[in-house]
């Protein structure tokens, strides 16, 4: 979510005629975007922008922004505790940076603009008329696309209802216009991105019909059209062809983050039947116990999550799940712990994001204390990665010897940089990362070639190309003019 505010930054600056600075001490304007949803991140802002004091002694009309959740939870406070600040802005905010830096570069006063636009609700979108700086030709190999924005459900460890505001929802509408365009223009993968992807709504979509009574988190009502939308997306966007590669075509459709609540069955339906939508769903679970997930008001229990996460994975052979968890929640007894261990087992997800609990500004688990030292909650996400550790190791070693579909994405990490390199890295379909060393390798950089598995590695895959696999050379295109 925040890579792509951060892009749309980069797109409403050079769509003003700006131009992105090699190093910071040629900056007319520092962009601070920032993430609140864990640990210290107001103390990180705070030393961050320190260390651009000397550079805004010496040149006073250097202005500095801060952009993101922090600066919607802080407001203008952060301009009183932050001197140096120039401008906040709240996510909804994002298009009038533009505005507020020619008013600073004027002379005006520190501003904050923090208001949700709930009324009319404004959504951050691959640009759809060409950039003062001349027209992109190609559009990106992945893209994120936005959904909706918001969060309804009040977890009670997250901030983001409150740094994000109420649900809003684009329509669908524009969202298969904007996958449209992208796709035409070269884009092989898009990710929906919603803070609860898979609780949108349109009006304009049918309702999900092959929903069962076991769904009791989901009230009557409540009721999500996100499948909808996954068939609508599927109809009316070509899907990529290896038979005819040099032709725009959508090759893989992900979505993040869903809440398990909406994981019902016709989102597994939309599994078993779209070819398009990638082998892979990350589905937050947060904890394995009832008494934890209760506490946290998740609206689901173990049981429930398993029974959702079991339906997905028999909807589409091969689907694998990662999920997140959070360790030391209050009141996590060993017992908890171990039952989110025993959760995890189960499942065999193949991938883990683990996070320590962090108490935040706002959430209602403030009033139920930080209870779990930080010792216990070390030792805990430690025992989580090493099962996590087993489980991918496991679910790796079994690929080694099949061919995989891979979209190269850029110079393996290790050489990040030098795209003169021969090794790089994509992903397959089920988002295991491969690492591929090929003469000329840089040339596949936004391609999707096979490869066959030749090495397991800790998080990772070794892959030779395949000497099938076509030359892939898109088409340029014109960007088509639209108004808006
Ligand atoms: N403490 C620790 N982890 C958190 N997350 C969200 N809020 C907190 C918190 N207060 C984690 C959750 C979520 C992910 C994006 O961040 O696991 O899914």
């Amino acid at each position: 979510m925040n890579v792509h505010d951060s892009d749309r930054m980069v797109e409403v600056l050079r769509s003003a005629g700006g131009l992105g600075a090699e190093r910071i001490e040629e900056a007319d304007l520092v962009v601070f975007n920032t993430c609140s949803v864990r640990d210290k991140a107001e103390q990180k802002l705070r030393s961050a922008v320190g260390t651009l004091a000397p550079l805004k002694r010496a040149r006073p009309q250097l202005i500095i922004a801060v952009a993101g959740c922090v600066a919607q939870q802080e407001g203008a406070a952060l301009l009183r505790d932050l001197p140096y600040v120039d401008i906040v802005l709240g996510p909804d905010h994002v298009a009038e940076l533009p505005a507020l830096l020619a008013e600073q570069l004027a002379g005006a006063p520190p501003t904050s603009r923090t208001e949700f636009d709930i009324a009319a609700p404004r959504f951050l979108t691959w640009p759809t008329r060409p950039l003062a700086s001349g027209a992109p030709e190609r559009s990106p190999a992945i893209a994120f696309v936005t959904t909706m924005k918001g969060c309804d459900e009040r977890c009670t460890f997250c901030i983001v209802p409150y740094t994000r505001g109420p649900e809003r929802y684009r329509s669908a509408f524009d969202v298969v216009d904007e996958v449209q365009r992208l796709v035409e223009l070269g884009t092989r993968e898009v990710v929906l991105l919603g803070q609860t992807v898979d609780s949108f709504r349109d009006p304009s979509l049918p309702l999900s019909t092959f929903d069962d009574a076991s769904d009791s988190s989901v009230a009557q009502g409540d009721e999500s059209q996100f499948p909808a939308l996954l068939y609508r997306l599927a109809e009316a966007v070509p899907t990529f062809d290896v038979a005819r590669s040099n032709s725009p075509g959508l090759a893989r459709l992900r979505y993040a983050s869903p809440h398990p609540r909406h994981a019902t069955a016709s989102l597994a339906r939309a599994h078993a039947e779209l070819d398009v939508l990638a082998h892979h769903v990350h589905l937050p679970v947060q904890s394995g116990s009832d008494h934890v997930l209760r506490r946290m008001v998740r609206r689901y229990t173990s049981a429930e999550y398993v029974s959702r996460a079991e339906r997905l994975m028999r909807a589409r052979s091969g689907l694998t799940l990662s999920t997140d968890i959070i360790v030391g929640f209050p009141g996590e007894t060993e017992v908890d712990f171990e039952q989110t261990l025993e959760l995890v087992r189960h499942v065999g997800f193949t991938s883990i994001f683990g996070f320590k609990y962090s108490p935040r500004p706002f959430t209602p688990a403030l009033r139920l204390g930080d209870d779990v030292s930080e010792d216990v909650k070390s030792s805990r996400l430690e025992r989580l990665f090493e099962l996590s550790d087993d489980l991918s190791r496991a679910h790796l070693a079994r690929l080694v010897g099949t061919r995989q579909r891979v979209l190269v994405e850029g110079p393996s990490k290790s050489e990040k940089g030098s795209l003169a390199g021969d090794r790089v890295q994509g992903r397959t379909d089920r988002n295991e990362m491969v690492h591929l060393s090929h003469r000329g390798a840089a040339g596949l950089v936004g391609k999707i070639v096979d490869v066959t598995i030749v090495q397991a590695n800790r998080h990772s895959l070794l892959g030779t190309l395949d000497d099938s696999t076509p030359p892939v050379r898109l088409a340029r295109r014109r960007l088509p003019v639209v108004e808006s």
